[in-house]
Parts: structure tokens; sequence; C-alpha cells
């Protein structure tokens, strides 16, 4: 825990930025400016857990092998990183307040740094699994309000304001005005994904799990602690060699292929210039080019069975 402690410091010290007006320096500033990201790193008791369901899905004894050494040299304190999510949060500096996308666990000094900036005015939920730690920040900022999509259920206290995809009620396009919207219609895990015009951020969850087109940049993987290469052998390698996603994201019925594949049309036309996951290893930086690669290794297989909508007119 010490070791994780320290760690977390010591990122804290490398994303330091005197030149940014941002308090904190934990948050680090992307292009364009207006945009941070913060990407902590889950508790260690998570360690046990996590271990153990990624193991699971391994089948070779040799490679099983492997990876307990891992987890023993961490219950020996040998690790200085257990097995754990590495997750990014969107932190958007707007005219009266922030936006955070896909908020993580809300750590005193992280509130403290917020509030001086006049605090929290809109939390997005942006899926199921993202939206846990909603209570804390709720808690912080009662006034803030509260964007998730439908389906999650929050006490009526919090205030909620539920999008659908091609549903996004009037009062939302205002709250989000500087943003464009998109809500991916996967039956039973519909996800909000926002892009922030004026930097051409694009802020997602699930809808990408990688920061760089190339599978084989580490760093763009997605990062479990000590069992990053764990997580890929378990759920990357096996699937499809030019897909940019774990497996467990391709078991789609016909349908939600459909919505997912129009989706994917609506936000590679807008044209994103980078995207922050709270999944991926970074955010992308090869610029619009790179972005578009991404979303479409994510996504592009998905296409392969669409009927034509004019089609069905005819
Ligand atoms: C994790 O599992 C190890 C055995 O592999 C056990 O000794 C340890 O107490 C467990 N830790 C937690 C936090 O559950
Ligand atoms: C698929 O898209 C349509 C049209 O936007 C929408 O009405 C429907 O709810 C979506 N399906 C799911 C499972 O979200």
């Amino acid at each position: 825990m010490l070791v994780v402690a320290l760690l977390h410091v010591l990122c804290v010290q490398a994303w330091a930025d005197p030149a940014s007006h941002w308090p904190w320096p934990a948050f680090k500033p992307l292009e364009g400016g207006s945009v941070f990201e913060y990407v902590a790193l889950q508790d260690a008791q998570m360690h046990n857990g996590t271990f153990r369901s990624l193991l699971a899905a391994i089948k070779d004894p040799q490679a099983q092998a492997k990876y307990r050494e891992i987890d023993a040299q961490w219950q020996a304190g040998q690790l200085a990183v257990p097995c754990v999510w590495s997750r990014r949060m969107g932190l958007v500096k707007l005219a009266d307040g922030v936006l955070v996308y896909s908020p993580v666990e809300l750590l005193p000094d992280v509130r403290s740094a917020l509030q001086r900036l006049g605090g929290v005015t809109t939390i997005v939920l942006p899926n199921r699994e993202h939206a846990i730690h909603w209570e804390s920040w709720n808690r912080a900022w009662p006034n803030a309000h509260v964007i998730l999509p439908q389906g999650i259920h929050l006490p009526s206290w919090a205030n909620p304001l539920e999008v659908g995809p091609g549903a996004i009620p009037e009062a939302v396009k205002k709250i989000l005005q500087d943003f464009s919207i998109e809500v991916i219609g996967q039956t039973g895990f519909p996800e909000v994904v926002l892009q922030h015009q004026s930097s051409g951020t694009l802020l997602t969850s699930d809808f990408v799990y990688f920061g760089s087109k190339d599978k084989k940049d580490m760093s763009g993987r997605p990062q479990v602690g000590a069992c990053t290469d764990l997580y890929y052998d378990a759920f990357v390698r096996p699937g499809p060699s030019d897909v940019l996603l774990p497996t467990y994201r391709l078991g789609l019925s016909e349908v939600d292929k459909r919505n997912i594949s129009q989706s994917l049309q609506r936000i590679l036309a807008w044209g994103p210039r980078q995207i922050l996951s709270a999944h991926a290893g970074r955010v992308s930086s090869g610029g619009k080019d790179e972005a578009a690669a991404i979303l479409k290794g994510s996504w592009s297989w998905c296409e392969t069975q669409v009927a034509e909508p004019t089609l069905l007119m005819l």
C-alpha cells in the first residue's frame, strides 16, 4: 500500500505543469488547453479479485504458472504495483465550473482543487460500470447536473437527467452546449460519448480500449498494473488481430451492431482530434487520422452485415 501511495505521489509530481493555470498538478492538460486527464489506480484491495478473474480466462498451464508467480510476488511484498485497473477521468473547464466524465474515487485533494475552480457543475456517468462513484461526487456538489444513460437507477434526490440513443432532452443539450453527444445503443449497456467541440476531444469509457491504432504499442493498451500482460493474453490476444477491443466486447446482436455502426459513423463525422478513454493506456496522440483509425479499428467489424437503410425503404 505504501509503495502504491508513493508511486501515486511520484506520478503526481511527474505531471506537474507550472505553466498551467490549473491549480492541482495531478490533472494533466491535453492539447487544446481546457480538457484534463486524471489517471488513478484502483485500491490495492482489488488485487485478489482482479487477479483471479483474469487468471480464470487463461487456459495454457505454462502461462498460468507464469502469472501465478506474479501474484506470489505481490503477496510477498515484492512488487510495486498490484493487479488493479488504471482508470482515466476526463475534466473539462467550462465557463461556470468543471464537467467531470467517468468520475473515479473522489479524494480530498481532488475535491479541494475542483472547489477552487468553482466546483463541479456537471457529472457525466457514461455507463453502468463508470457510474459507481456517483454518490460521493453528488454529495460534494449537490447542485451539479448528473447526466447518465437510461437504465441506471439513481435515487430521485440525485436529480438524474437520463439520455437515450437518439433521445437527448433539450435541457441536457443546453447543459452540454459545448459538446456533441452520442448515446451508443448497446442493449443493457448504453454509453454516453461526448466530444468537446473546441478541443476536438472525444470522451469515452468502454467504446474505446486502445490509445494507439497499433495494438503492439504497449503504452496504448489497457493498463491493469502488474497484470497488464495477463489482461492482454486473456482478453485481447485471442480476439481478431485487426480489432482493437477485448473479446468480451465482441458478442453483440445484429440490432446492437447496427446501432453501434450508425453511432460510429456519426462520431467519425465529428472528426475527433484526440480520444480520452477511461480504459486506454493513454490519450491518443496522432491527431485526427489516428483517432479515426482507433475508432474504425474498434467498431468497423460491426458494419459487415448492416443492411443499407435505403433498401428498407424500397
Ligand atoms: C488475497 O489473497 C491472499 C492469498 O492468495 C491472502 O493471503 C490475502 O489475505 C488476500 N487479501 C485480501 C485483501 O483479501
Ligand atoms: C437503437 O437505435 C434506435 C434508434 O436510435 C433506438 O430507438 C433504440 O433504442 C436503439 N437500441 C438500443 C438497444 O439502444
